[in-house]
């Protein structure tokens, strides 16, 4: 049976048998326990914006037995996410992240270990950022140099293949690694990164799937895939590591301070690390180097804003010699880091979730609040105010410049006439909010900056345009379909 219920000049419809007055609409599924899941998976944006032009911003979807509620109206933002004691993220995020890592969850097993952990989270900014960086650019140049502004005799000036989230990975992949763990002792690299490549794509595949809790040993060989990759980090093996960042160093003392902890949930957690630190880095950097070399135009604007900012702050670079560029300069790429977050408007999927502590009223605005019952979760899912055409003028298309005005950052976008608090949300929000943002950031410009300072860049002919693939929607940055093809060469005019 159905009821229509008034709430606040909305109309809801809802079964009148399990909800409570004044609480959102509640969508339900077909099939029990999987609920929505299924249509949810498949396009999670098509999917909430069909349910808003019905229900209106507010609605509760039971999704895989969970009833989520959504609050679909960015201006409703400030105040979920200012709920910090009722709403919780870590009741989540510490559930699932062991789950999917295969360390042991943070529980009073290990008194002090989550604050710990989260302290450590610090050392990714502020002047640990900026060891970090310099680091990244370090391992960056080492790796660039040696895979590809080496040029065999007869090859000068050729252009070669390659595919653009092949390269963006195994480039990032190795300088992450050695930016975060240090390098072995006597060698500038790792051996057998190839193989640990490999294995990290095979379990990135299975990741959505360990996120759903789906049980391991369901997963084929996932199970002794990931211990291969944890087994990596093993202490005695990290131990003779030299240069390792000051984050991941800390991270290790306060995992010895734990008798409890074996060597393997030690090198568990780490793991964890190296997956946050690539997981939706590497995506990222394909998506903006991807528009970037097919917008030409956007392209050449970019780039000569790079040489620009060189040029006048004395810096010198040429084919032979190694280029640095530090966290103030890059602070200074404008154009750069709007392409960036463009990208990033046009390809993250992340959902923000949050567990209610306790039954109560969820002030929405100063008018609306809905009750809301312990344990359910409340949910914000920013594509659809990123992919929102009227806070976003033609949304899917690509304008690198976006996020500028009047050569300076662009900050104010608008909806129904308000200033927005959040207008671009692909790191998350309040307390859960991504720790290594500005790295991140910062080593996707410098790894675009590398490209575009040393490469003529151009797609190759014949294919179709990159389109996200959904099947990871609410995890952060969507993949492509497929890759794509591009051509490279060593730029012969450097300015
Ligand atoms: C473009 C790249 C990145 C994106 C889009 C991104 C996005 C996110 C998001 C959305 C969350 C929060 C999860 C949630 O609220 O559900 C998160 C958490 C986290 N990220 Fe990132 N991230 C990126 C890069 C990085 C990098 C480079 C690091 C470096 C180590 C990192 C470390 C972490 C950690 C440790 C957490 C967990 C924080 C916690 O438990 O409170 N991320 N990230």
């Amino acid at each position: 049976m159905f009821t229509v219920m008034g709430v606040n000049n909305q109309t809801f419809l809802f079964s009148s048998s399990c909800r409570r007055d004044g609480e959102p609409p509640l969508i339900k599924g077909w099939i029990p326990i999987i609920g929505k899941a299924l249509e949810f998976g498949k396009d999670a944006h098509k999917f909430l914006e069909k349910h808003k032009e019905k229900y209106g911003d507010v609605f509760t979807v039971q999704i895989a037995g969970k009833y989520m509620t959504f609050i679909m109206d960015p201006l409703l933002y400030p105040n979920i996410i200012k709920h910090g004691r009722q709403l919780d993220f870590h009741e989540f995020s510490n559930r699932v992240a062991p789950f999917t890592f295969g360390y042991p969850p943070v529980t009073g097993k290990y008194p002090g270990l989550r604050e710990e952990i989260r302290r450590s989270f610090h050392l990714l900014q502020g002047d640990g950022l900026i060891a970090l960086t310099e680091s990244m650019m370090g391992n960056l140049m080492l790796v660039f140099r040696q895979d590809h502004l080496a040029e065999r005799p007869g090859e000068e000036g050729s252009w070669k293949s390659g595919n653009i989230y092949q390269f963006c990975f195994t480039v990032l992949f190795e300088a992450t690694f050695l930016t975060l763990y240090g390098k072995p002792p006597a060698a500038r690299r790792h051996s057998g990164m190839g193989v640990l490549r490999e294995d990290f794509i095979k379990f990135d595949k299975m990741f959505p799937l360990l996120i759903a809790q789906i049980p391991i040993w369901l997963l084929g060989r996932t199970k002794a895939i990931r211990e291969n990759l944890i087994r990596c980090f093993l202490p005695h093996r990290m131990s003779i590591w030299s240069n390792k960042s000051q984050f991941i160093r800390r991270r290790s003392e306060v995992f010895d301070q734990y008798d409890t902890l074996r060597d393997f949930d030690k090198a568990a957690h780490h793991f964890a690390i190296l997956w946050a630190s690539l997981g939706n880095t590497v995506p990222a950097t394909f998506w903006t180097m991807y528009y970037l070399v097919s917008h030409p135009e956007a392209l050449e604007v970019v780039r000569q804003e790079i040489h620009d900012v060189l040029r006048t702050n004395g810096v010198e670079f040429s084919r032979d010699r190694d280029v640095t560029i530090s966290r103030e300069l890059l602070d200074k790429l404008l154009y750069l880091e709007s392409s960036i977050n463009e990208s990033l408007r046009l390809s993250s999927a992340s959902m923000n979730i949050r567990v209610a502590q306790e039954d109560f009223d969820l002030q929405l605005d100063s008018e609306r609040s809905v009750p809301v019952r312990k344990g359910d979760i409340i949910a914000l899912y920013p594509q659809s105010m990123h992919l929102d055409p009227e806070i976003y003028e033609e949304p899917q298309t690509f304008q690198f410049d976006r996020y500028t005005q009047d050569s300076k950052k662009k900050t104010d976008f608008y909806k129904d006439g308000e200033k927005l608090k959040y207008y671009l949300m692909p790191f998350g929000s309040g307390s859960s909010k991504c720790p290594g943002r500005y790295f991140a950031i910062n080593e996707i410009k410098q790894f675009l900056c590398l490209l575009l300072l040393y490469f003529d860049l151009q797609l190759e002919e014949g294919q179709t345009r990159a389109t996200v693939d959904s099947s990871r929607a609410g995890l952060g940055i969507l993949l492509p379909t497929t890759d794509i093809r591009f051509r490279y060469r060593l730029r012969v005019n450097q300015d």
